[in-house]
């Protein structure tokens, strides 16, 4: 393969997603880069995970940080379009639906082409800020990697051209399969004191839920009840900004729940894959227990993981306590006897195949100005123009 490719990353479910992709990358000596926005930056969410997952070093780590919306956007902006000025990639990836992923909107406004990860997902909840982002990066995309029929049904009902639309699985699904081994080794549940099937794992972190008094008092109100009623500890590996709204509201931390600091990839998927159930807001949460046969409560109101309702691993209950209940009796007293929605743990293996053949056609130019004919020192000098192209800066920050 000739292209060369920027893998743009920045928060946790990132580093885990892209670890098939890079690692295939890495055996068949891609030319790829990877790019950190630092978008998430501390140990339990950045290094832990590179660490476990044995991720290659960035080559530029763009230090966004912590902030608003519009400050993590303005930094991308600017910081993203020095290394495209440098790097002058053929290919940017960008994987679903976080902040990271709007690399691929200043890549397209340089005229670089964008592959999207994980298309097509929708939760038509407009107060998220992923709703927004999923329906920008689809609609600028060259190339849509779609993980499921029912995605790409989504973006062939939204106008896009079908041939660039290719449907290759989910990522997560081969993660979980690469990994297996070092997940079953894990000592966590010794750690915790705790046993297969006897404890409930939560996490919660969207903003909508946790950043406001009344859901985040209704979730810990409960998980409370949940205790109770099923006398299992409620193992709770908590986000800091759960922990930061827990404290400024002045909530109580109920009886029963353990408040854990975040834990790596490999605990996190041993908790997972022996919970009695599951109890979140996490969207890879909610892929993580379809695939370990776990029931799933998402506290949503809708999710763009539309399959793992449909197959019935999980309910989407919202954060009203007596629903959120209610959904934990009817998945605990059911069998997990759904089916994998998410086919076969080969997601990779699919997408170097399809960017082989796409090749020629990547490393083409994209945009009339990039043409080699058009964009020679005759044609411009038809126009009479001083116009010079913008130097590329020697040091970038
Ligand atoms: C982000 C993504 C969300 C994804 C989640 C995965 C967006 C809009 N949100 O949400 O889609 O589900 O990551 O985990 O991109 N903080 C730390 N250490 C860190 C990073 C953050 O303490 O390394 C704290 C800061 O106080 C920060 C807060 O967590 O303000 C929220 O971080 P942020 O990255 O903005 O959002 P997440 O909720 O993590
Ligand atoms: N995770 C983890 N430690 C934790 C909580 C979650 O390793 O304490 C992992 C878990 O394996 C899961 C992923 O992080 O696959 C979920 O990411 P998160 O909930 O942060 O983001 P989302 O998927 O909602 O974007």
């Amino acid at each position: 393969m000739k292209a060369k490719y920027l893998v743009v990353l920045g928060i946790r479910p990132d580093i885990i997603n892209y670890q098939p992709l890079v690692n295939e990358f890495k055996r068949k000596k891609i030319d790829f880069k990877i790019i950190h926005t630092g978008q998430h930056y501390s140990y339990f969410f950045d290094g832990l995970f590179f660490k476990q997952l044995n991720f290659p070093n960035p080559d530029y780590h763009l230090k966004i940080g912590s902030g608003t919306q519009a400050h993590q956007l303005g930094k991308l902006v600017q910081k993203f379009e020095k290394v495209l000025l440098k790097e002058k990639p053929d290919l940017v990836f960008s994987f679903s639906d976080a902040n990271p992923a709007l690399s691929g909107i200043v890549a397209s406004k340089m005229g670089i082409k964008v592959a999207h990860l994980e298309a097509g997902m929708r939760s038509y909840d407009w107060r998220m800020q992923e709703e927004k982002n999923r329906r920008l990066l689809d609609s600028i995309s060259d190339y849509l990697f779609t993980p499921t029929s029912s995605t790409k049904k989504n973006l062939i009902r939204e106008g896009i051209p079908p041939h660039r639309i290719f449907q290759v699985g989910k990522p997560i699904f081969e993660v979980l399969n690469n990994f297996k081994e070092k997940i079953d080794k894990n000592t966590i549940l010794d750690e915790l004191n705790i046993s297969k099937g006897k404890y409930f794992l939560v996490t919660a972190h969207r903003p909508e839920n946790v950043g406001v008094k009344k859901p985040l008092g209704n979730i810990l109100a409960a998980l409370e009840g949940v205790y109770k009623k099923y006398e299992k500890p409620v193992i709770f590996p908590i986000h800091p900004r759960t922990r930061a709204s827990i404290k400024k509201f002045g909530l109580r931390i109920p009886k029963g729940i353990k408040l854990l600091e975040p834990v790596g990839f490999l605990e996190f998927s041993k908790l997972e894959k022996n919970a009695f159930c599951c109890v979140t807001d996490s969207g890879t949460v909610q892929e993580d227990t379809c695939i370990f046969k776990v029931p799933c409560v998402t506290m949503r109101i809708s999710t763009e993981r539309s399959e793992t309702i449909e197959v019935g691993s999980s309910i989407a209950a919202g954060v009203n306590m007596a629903h959120i209940m209610d959904a934990v009796d009817k998945m605990v007293n059911k069998k997990s006897n759904w089916k994998n929605p998410y086919g076969k743990p080969d997601f990779s293996k699919k997408m170097i195949k399809i960017l082989e053949k796409l090749d020629g056609e990547i490393c083409s130019p994209k945009v009339w100005w990039d043409h080699p004919k058009i964009n020679s020192s005759k044609s411009i000098s038809q126009y009479k123009t001083k116009w010079k192209n913008p130097s590329v800066p020697d040091e970038i920050f």
